[in-house]
């Protein structure tokens, strides 16, 4: 433990680091509880992290002006180098509740269906497939460069229509647009500078969006800029809007799987008995992956803004307050699963996880996360016949994040079969 002895909850990042000794107590003791330094209310309990993901007229996606704000003035510099230079953030998609939401949604719904996602199998096998022979090649790697991001990146550069070279570019704006979320000790300095990245991102994201629109390809772009917010198709959404919708994409689709496989990658390592028996039996490939969602969610939680009073879990809840519902905690509740600290690729009842949410805003990406875990690991067990860390792990293991699970880095040994 770091010195920090007055963060003792979620913001410290020790506990940021592992936070499962910490939900442990908090679960034993309330599925929900209070955060007093950052005045923030935490559903940890799955039954109750299902039932305030059901009850939007309560728990409401629509940011709220209090509670999360423990860095205010940064969040207005940042929001003020926006309006100055580039286009302020809009209520959409995650952000906001129905019925607007379903018009955002309704767009990209027919994206990612699974039967889309299945026409993406051979380009995802293909990227995959150049990324491990140069680490096989090498004979060494950095997962998470070298694999975990650039997978989730080149696919969906290239789906949107843009050089897939360019990913870790992207990733670079998906970190800025996160960081106000990310990192609750932000100066406001370091939010201009944030910004100023995102601002980057706008003008180039503009830029093709009037390209698409003169020109329309098959791309996802074009899809967006061509959309029509009703059915008689003559109101099309507008540059805010999509830009937006866009972001959601960007910072929904990238770091969270990201994570997912790292951290995939990781818990097969430390569990050398589960990888040879998910090696001998891949009819185990889609549990394995619920119980790696389940046992280190990408995404610990976010936040809902209270709209009226509630008792959840015997525990109030006042009006006008932040809540946080903690996935990462639900899925590790003794309630549901039995010893969830165990990671079991054949625990019958992983897929009840929440890693995805539940309800609305359940994940627009899953079927295309799963698909991108299954690709992945079918290939990477296939190809290695021996894969181990090059050396011991240096904590802390993750980059410190409020609500996602960034792993710093992971230096493996491999051998190609
Ligand atoms: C393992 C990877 C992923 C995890 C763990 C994950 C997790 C989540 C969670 C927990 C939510 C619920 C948000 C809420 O209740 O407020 C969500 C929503 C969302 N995800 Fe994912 N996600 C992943 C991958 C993706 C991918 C690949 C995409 C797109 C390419 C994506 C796009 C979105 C979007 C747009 C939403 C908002 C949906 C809405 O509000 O209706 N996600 N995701």
């Amino acid at each position: 433990m770091s010195s920090d002895v007055e963060h003792v909850g979620l913001t410290n990042v020790d506990i940021q680091d592992n936070p499962f000794p910490y939900y442990k107590e908090q679960l034993s003791k309330c599925p929900v509880w209070h955060e007093t330094d950052i005045d923030l209310y935490v559903i940890g309990g799955h039954e109750e992290t299902r039932a305030a993901l059901g009850d939007i007229a309560t728990f409401s996606n629509k940011p709220s002006a209090g509670g999360r704000a423990a860095n205010m003035d940064a969040i207005m510099a940042y929001q003020s180098v926006l309006k100055e230079k580039g286009w302020t953030h809009l209520p959409v998609l995650q952000r906001s509740d129905p019925p607007e939401h379903s018009r955002y949604r309704k767009l990209l719904n027919r994206v990612f269906t699974p039967a889309q996602v299945k026409a993406y199998v051979p380009q995802l096998e293909e990227i995959a497939n150049s990324l491990i022979d140069s680490m096989v090649e090498k004979g060494k790697c950095e997962f998470v460069r070298d694999f975990a991001l650039p997978l989730p990146g080149i696919f969906i550069s290239t789906q949107l229509g843009l050089d897939p070279s360019q990913y870790p570019k992207f990733r670079r704006w998906a970190e800025a647009m996160l960081s106000l979320a990310q990192r609750s000790q932000i100066t406001v300095e370091e939010a201009i500078i944030e910004a100023n990245v995102e601002i980057e991102e706008q003008h180039f994201i503009a830029g093709e969006f009037e390209k698409r629109r003169a020109n329309p390809g098959k791309d996802l772009i074009s899809l967006l800029v061509n959309a029509h917010v009703n059915e008689e198709g003559e109101e099309p959404f507008t540059i805010n809007e999509l830009m937006t919708v866009l972001h959601a994409l960007i910072t929904g689709g990238f770091e969270t799987t990201t994570g997912a496989l790292s951290s995939a990658m990781l818990l097969l390592i430390e569990h050398p008995d589960q990888m040879e028996m998910l090696r001998n039996d891949r009819s185990l490939m889609g549990n394995f992956i619920e119980e790696v969602l389940r046992f280190d969610s990408p995404v610990q939680g976010l936040w809902r803004s209270v709209k009226c009073p509630v008792t959840l879990g015997g525990f109030d809840i006042p009006e006008n307050k932040s809540a946080m519902v903690r996935f990462g905690a639900a899925n590790r509740d003794p309630r549901v699963f039995e010893n969830p600290d165990v990671f079991d690729i054949t625990r019958a009842n992983a897929k009840n996880h929440v890693a995805f949410g539940f309800g609305v805003h359940f994940c627009l990406g899953a079927a295309l996360a799963r698909q991108q875990m299954s690709t992945a690991f079918n290939l990477l067990l296939d190809r290695l016949i021996e894969v181990e860390l090059a050396g011991p792990m240096e904590l802390p293991i993750h980059e410190p994040s409020f609500f996602l699970r960034p792993m710093r880095e992971l230096n493996l040994v491999v051998q190609g079969s």
